[in-house]
Order: structure tokens, then C-alpha cells, then sequence
């Protein structure tokens, strides 16, 4: 149960206020895009219309309609609606590109169509959730009990690469389950997070990004350091892919165990964060130099710490909503725009570790970190319902 002091709920108030004020003009701006990052003069880049891989496929091309539905549940401006609309459909293109496709199918429908379903009642909508969450169980490794996370061509040592990420991909089965009446969708998204679980969470609390698995067999053979700094180290959003994904898992189960896991990264999150005065890096072993910073992780993380402050004890609830507090309040102080100069909310997103590629994709604009902003702030402001 979160209590938030009056101070806090003003701070939240004025927050919700200024994302809204900007929202609503950038919304209309950008009604037929679906955006990814921002060009050179702070306007939205459109995946509906880009190349490869940043097209209508790409993995990210949920968040737009999902910020969009997060706006409409708390203020039922019918802009947000309207382009949150607008972008389900344009997605449908990227059905007809399956060979592109792969697990993000849960960030892609899970919290556009998904949404736009259990808000609305919409039957084309349940329909694209529902081809996505068959998409994705059909990726389901019975051997390994995990679901593929990529396709052949990013697996071209013969072993599967499993990520993280993933688990942010497996609600859309714990809700699929419900809707086909199915446990099995339930079935291979637990086994699913007890494979993660095993392979990915370190003793100290944190998280490998990609570990090898033998597809054959099921055998974990070695981690690798994918979008964080080097093997071993500690990617940031992929540790907030685990305390939110592990969360999740746990507000659809049930099973303590996934809430022990989503503590246990959050507490090695929260020491990490907290020394660095709540300002994330996009690894936390990264040298200092140069300096890549990733508010989405931030972002993300937040929401996963109020998710599991929900469920605390009483005198659990404080470490996990101060943490996520100060983490949002440092975005706000020092990385979100919420002037309409430039469309994104948040500054300093990074993408990945990619020593050699320049400056491209770091310290940049990212459509996730501006979705999970706003969701942490619908959470606090205590609009329901649970987008995943
Ligand atoms: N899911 C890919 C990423 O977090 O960048």
C-alpha cells in the first residue's frame, strides 16, 4: 500500500500536469508517426515510414500507442486516443513482416492492442493481442522450457541467445492465458521465468543480459555482455527489465519467488543508483569515461520499485518508493524537456555499450524512457489499470 506525502502528491500533480500540457500538442503533431528517437531539430522520427531495422517492425513501435493510452486513462483527452489508434493500425503492417518479427511482440501488442482491448472492449484489437501471444508462444523451447528470444540470424553459433528483456515480453501469455482459457500460455511463461531466474540472476543481485543456451539440450553454456559494458558487467536497463519483469511475473502468479528475485536485483539496483546520486549510467561497471548515462533504465526501474512497494510490508514499503522517488526526481531535474521545442520528454537514453559506433544511439532521446516516465507518474498519481 503506497502512501505518498502531501509534498509528494504535489510533486506528482505538477509532473503529470507539465507531461500532459506537452503531450497534448506533441500528440497532435505527430498523430500519423510512430516515434522511436528525434532528429536534429527535436521532431519525432516515424518507424511506420523508416528503413530497416527502424520500420514497422522495429521492437520499440508499442510504446507510442501505449504512452498514448497511459495519457488517455488519466485525462480521456480524445487526442491521446485518436493516435494511440492510429498506431495500432499502422503496426499491423509489421504482422506481414514476419521474418522480422521475434519476442518483442509482447512490447508491440502487449500495451497497444492489449490495452486498447481491456480498456475498450475493441475485438480487432483483441485479435492482434492474441496473434502476438500465439507469435510468441510458438517460440516456446519445451527442452529448454524458454521462449526463443531471437530468430537464426542472430543465432549463428547454433546456441539461442536468451535475454532479459524477455521477461517484460511474458505477461502478454499470463493474459492470453485468461483470454483463450488456456493455462498453457500461463504454463510456458512460468517455466519461462524460472529459466530466467536460473540462468541470468547472479548471486549478487544482478543480471546478465544474453546468456547461450543450447537449444538441443537446454544447457546454459555462457553469458554475454550484449548491450551492457563487457561480459559480467551490469546493464542497466536490463537490470530494470528484471526488477519489473520479475514484479510482473509475480503480480500474475503470485509465486513469492518472483517477488524474492525482483527485491534481490532492485536492493543491488537501489546501492548502485544511490551512490551515483540517482543518476543511472548505462552500465553500472562502466568506466567513468566517456559518460553515457540511461534514464529509460531509471525510468523502467522506477516503475518496477513501485510495483513491488505495492506488495511490500509496512516497513518494507519505504526502501522501494524513496528509491523510486529519487529516481524519477533526478529525471526531472536533470533530463526531462517539458517545453513542446523538441517532442521527447527524456534526455539521456542510451541504447547500448557499442565501443567504435560514435555517439550514435547514447545520451539521446528514446520513445521507452519517455513511455516508462509517464507510466511511473500514472502509477503514483494511482491510475489503474496495470498496462502489462
Ligand atoms: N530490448 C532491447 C533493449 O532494451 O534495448
Amino acid at each position: 500500500m503506497i502512501n505518498l506525502t502531501g509534498n509528494e502528491k504535489q510533486w506528482i500533480d505538477e509532473i503529470w500536469n507539465k507531461i500532459d500540457g506537452k503531450m497534448k500538442v506533441v500528440a497532435k503533431k505527430n498523430m500519423n508517426k510512430i516515434p522511436y528517437t528525434v532528429d536534429e531539430n527535436g521532431d519525432f522520427t516515424d518507424c511506420a515510414t523508416g528503413e530497416w531495422p527502424y520500420d514497422i517492425s522495429w521492437w520499440t513501435n508499442g510504446f507510442w500507442p501505449g504512452y498514448m493510452w497511459l495519457l488517455y486513462v488519466g485525462t480521456k483527452d480524445e487526442v491521446y486516443r485518436q493516435t494511440a489508434e492510429t498506431a495500432e493500425k499502422l503496426l499491423d503492417n509489421a504482422f506481414a513482416e514476419y521474418g522480422h518479427l521475434h519476442h518483442d511482440v509482447g512490447f508491440m501488442w502487449h500495451i497497444s492492442a492489449g490495452v486498447n482491448y481491456r480498456l475498450t472492449g475493441s475485438k480487432p484489437s483483441r485479435l492482434r493481442a492474441l496473434y502476438a501471444a500465439d507469435f510468441l508462444a510458438a517460440r516456446y523451447n519445451p527442452v529448454g522450457q524458454y521462449i526463443r528470444s531471437w530468430n537464426a540470424d542472430a543465432d549463428t553459433d547454433g546456441y539461442n541467445k536468451l535475454i532479459i528483456d524477455s521477461m517484460m515480453n511474458i505477461p502478454l501469455l499470463y493474459w492470453a492465458a485468461k483470454e483463450h482459457d488456456d493455462e498453457r500460455f500461463k504454463q510456458m511463461a512460468i517455466n519461462h521465468a524460472n529459466t530466467v531466474m536460473r540462468t541470468h540472476i547472479r548471486p549478487d543481485g544482478t543480471a546478465h543480459h544474453i546468456v547461450e543456451i543450447n537449444p538441443k539440450t537446454g544447457e546454459a553454456m555462457f553469458p554475454l555482455g550484449g548491450q551492457g559494458y563487457e561480459v559480467g558487467s551490469t546493464w542497466t536497463r536490463g537490470q530494470a527489465w528484471a526488477i519489473y519483469g520479475f514484479a510482473l511475473s509475480y503480480i500474475h502468479t503470485g509465486d513469492e519467488k518472483y517477488l524474492a528475485t525482483a527485491k534481490k536485483v532492485a536492493n543491488a539496483f537501489i546501492a548502485c543508483a544511490a551512490v551515483r546520486d540517482w543518476i543511472v549510467p548505462l552500465d553500472f561497471r562502466q568506466p567513468p569515461e566517456p559518460e553515457i548515462y540511461d534514464t529509460t533504465a531509471a525510468a523502467c526501474a522506477a516503475c518496477g520499485l513501485i510495483e513491488i512497494a505495492k506488495v511490500c510490508s509496512k516497513y518494507d514499503v519505504k526502501n522501494y518508493l524513496d528509491a523510486a522517488l529519487r529516481l524519477l526526481k533526478a529525471i526531472d531535474e536533470k533530463a526531462a524537456d517539458y517545453t513542446t521545442d523538441n517532442d521527447n520528454l527524456l534526455n539521456y537514453c542510451s541504447e547500448a555499450y557499442y565501443p567504435g559506433r560514435g555517439e550514435a544511439g547514447l545520451n539521446t532521446a528514446i520513445i521507452y524512457g519517455d513511455y516508462y516516465y509517464t507510466e511511473a507518474i500514472y502509477k503514483l498519481k494511482g491510475f489503474e489499470p496495470l498496462f502489462w
